[in-house]
């Protein structure tokens, strides 16, 4: 009896434990991205056409959509699941970020964001995502 006393106990420590750090988590998730100086002025090397368009779009759909959505407004089927928002990629306050500094954003990650450097190792493939994702700012 004394033994699953001590067991019980031991499991809600665990428990609480399990849930304050996802807390910390959580806060952390929401801050800022913090984006290194540099990224702001990190030109893309990938021009701008139709191909590196499309090109962005099929990898997009396959990685992207889910959560961002059809045309990233952060409104994809898993975007429901998630406690913090996808964001808006039509927002004038999204498009006035640098190719570079969303490029640090997808290769990196933060929080719920997966970070892509691996999931898309090629670099020209997440700058092409970028071309895309500017063709959803608002008209
Ligand atoms: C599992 C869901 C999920 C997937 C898949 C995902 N994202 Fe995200 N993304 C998020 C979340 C959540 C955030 C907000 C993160 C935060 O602020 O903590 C985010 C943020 C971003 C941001 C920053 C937006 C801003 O306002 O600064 C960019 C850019 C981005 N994602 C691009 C992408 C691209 C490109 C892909 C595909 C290669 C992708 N994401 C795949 C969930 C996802």
């Amino acid at each position: 009896m004394k033994s699953v006393k001590i067991m019980l106990i031991t499991m809600s420590a665990g428990v609480f434990l399990a849930s304050s750090t996802s807390t910390a988590v959580q806060a952390q998730a929401a801050g800022a991205w913090n984006i290194p100086a540099k990224f702001k002025t990190t030109k893309n090397p990938v021009a701008v056409s139709k191909e590196s368009v499309a090109d962005g779009k099929d990898i997009y759909s396959k990685h992207c959509k889910s959560c961002h959505g059809v045309k990233g407004l952060g409104d994809g089927p898993k975007a429901g699941t998630i406690d913090v928002s996808c964001s808006d990629f039509s927002t004038k306050k999204f498009q006035s970020l640098t190719d570079g500094e969303i490029f640090f954003q997808i290769t990196e990650g933060k929080g719920k964001m997966p970070a892509f450097k691996k999931l898309i190792p090629e670099d020209n493939s997440r700058w092409s995502i970028i071309n895309y994702i500017r063709t959803m700012a608002a008209k």
